[in-house]
């Protein structure tokens, strides 16, 4: 059994209850029949016997002769299937239906239990040797009495065989009924099992294995709402987010060599350039200072996928502990206040109260304040309005940052925390790399916080929670 298939498993032990369930009602239904058999048996051989007991007594007063006698005994029920001998009160056969006993008139018939005979009692033997035919009898006696007083017995002799033949003709009926019910219960249950179970599991496997190689855009079809067609619903879910991460995986490999080639390349242009003697001397200050940019942009790039892989696979630590939100977001605003002055900006900073406890970790939440406003100032129009705002609710600290300016495309509001998705290529510089969401969203998720994005009537606003300390 333990290297065989789960449908041979399956299979053996539904035999195995069915056999034995089937095999419990044919006993059941076997001994019911046998008894039901006997008893009614008994009961015609005692009906036999009351009838015949009414002409012995005439007989014996002489009032009919021999053949009356023999007459009327004919016309009793079930003489037909047995045969009478008439025993007198000293145990003398007198009388035999059948020629073949003839031998045994006016011989002893020993009685096995005599004194109940006599009291009355009707005495039944099953498998008595015939003395004549060898055969095993069964022997139905009863007492004859006239008056109380024991007159003789009636002896009917019936060969067991004619009793037992028709109960055998039941027992094979019931049996072989039982044996084609268990294999057709079985051929059944295979049938069903193969369907239900067999195939589709088999199916799963196939493709299981087809997408352990590589070919990630198979499925199951699903043929059923059972805890099977429930399976290969999670199955082909799990297959299709394994699909979207091999894509996933493509993308931002192809992501990555590209935002590493334009950089790499220029930069190798404009230093070739310099070493040709191609740029004249007094040009090289310029585009060195273009190389310095790039390689600032490449240092940033390099920077930012170190610190998302480090946060994806979980190995970037940090300590959440209290801190004043409002004070964070003040230092960040200092920050910018430069590109603000540049822009003609107008900054709008609510705080609840003098200062907001929360938790976090100093420089993560640094990170993430510094990339949303650096956003908003650059999706806000010259002289456009930045609102910065801090409240409660509840439990949770809510920090927003809105800038006016065109609202995010629907085709965009979904993509914008993806690696390298950049929307507004006019409006994203060349230092951008597309990571600043991603890892604004990644460190939110690391504090167990959430992060969305609302399009306003003028504007977009960036809002994420913070639990209170
Ligand atoms: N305040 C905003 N208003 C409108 N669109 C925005 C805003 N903030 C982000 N986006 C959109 O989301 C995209 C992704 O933003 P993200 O911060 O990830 O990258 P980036 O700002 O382009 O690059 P980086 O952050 O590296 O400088 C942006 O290119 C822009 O299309
Ligand atoms: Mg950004």
């Amino acid at each position: 059994m333990k290297n065989s298939s789960l449908v041979t498993k399956l299979v053996a032990t539904f035999a195995m209850v069915v056999t034995v369930g089937y095999v419990l009602i044919a006993v059941v239904l076997s001994l019911w029949f046998q008894s039901y058999f006997l008893e009614k048996n008994r009961a015609d051989l005692e009906e036999t016997a009351i009838l015949a007991s009414s002409s012995v007594p005439l007989y014996l007063n002489k009032e009919i002769d021999d053949t009356e006698l023999m007459r009327n005994l004919s016309l009793v029920k079930g003489v037909e299937k047995g045969d009478i001998l008439l025993v007198d009160a000293s145990g003398y056969i007198f009388f035999v239906t059948n020629e073949a006993y003839e031998s045994l008139m006016f011989t002893r018939f020993s009685f096995p239990d005599r004194d109940r005979l006599v009291e009355g009692n009707s005495i039944e033997i099953n498998g008595e040797m015939n003395p004549i035919t060898k055969e095993e009898m069964s022997l139905y006696i009863k007492p004859i009495q006239n008056n109380g007083v024991y007159q003789g017995a009636i002896v009917v002799y019936t060969p067991l065989q004619s009793i037992e033949a028709p109960l055998r003709e039941i027992y094979l009926r019931i049996w072989s009924i039982t044996a084609l019910a268990v294999i057709l219960s079985i051929i059944f249950i295979y049938y069903l099992a193969q369907r239900m179970l067999f195939r589709p599991l088999a199916e799963l496997n196939t493709i299981a294995r087809k997408i352990s190689k590589g070919e990630v855009t198979q499925r199951v079809l699903v043929t059923s709402s059972d805890e099977i067609g429930q399976l290969s619903e999670s199955f082909n879910s799990m297959a299709e987010s394994l699909e979207e991460t091999d894509k996933n995986r493509r993308d931002f490999l192809s992501n990555i060599s590209h935002e590493l080639r334009s950089p790499i390349t220029s930069i190798r242009g404009f230093i070739a350039g310099i070493l040709d003697g191609i740029i004249p001397m007094d040009k090289e200050k310029y585009y060195l200072k273009i190389v310095y940019d790039e390689i600032q942009r490449l240092t940033r790039l390099v920077n930012d996928l170190l610190d998302l892989s480090a946060m994806e696979s979980g190995k970037f630590s940090f300590k959440l502990t209290e801190l004043d939100i409002n004070e964070i977001v003040k230092v960040c605003i200092t920050r910018f206040e430069t590109k603000i002055d540049d822009k003609a900006l107008k900054v709008n900073v609510t705080l609840e109260g003098d200062h907001l406890y929360a938790a976090g970790d100093r420089d993560r939440l640094i990170q993430v304040m510094t990339n949303l406003i650096d956003n908003s100032i650059k999706h806000c129009p010259d002289n456009g309005n930045i609102r910065v705002q801090t409240r409660t609710k509840g439990k949770k600290v809510l920090v927003s940052v809105y800038n006016d300016g065109n609202a995010i495309p629907d085709h965009d509001i979904k993509n914008i925390w993806d690696r390298f998705y950049k929307g507004d290529k006019s409006r994203t510089n060349k230092v951008s790399t597309g990571l600043g969401l991603p890892i604004v969203r990644n460190i939110i998720t690391q504090f167990g916080e959430d992060i969305w994005v609302e399009n306003k009537p003028q504007g977009v606003q960036f809002t994420f929670t913070l639990s209170m300390t």
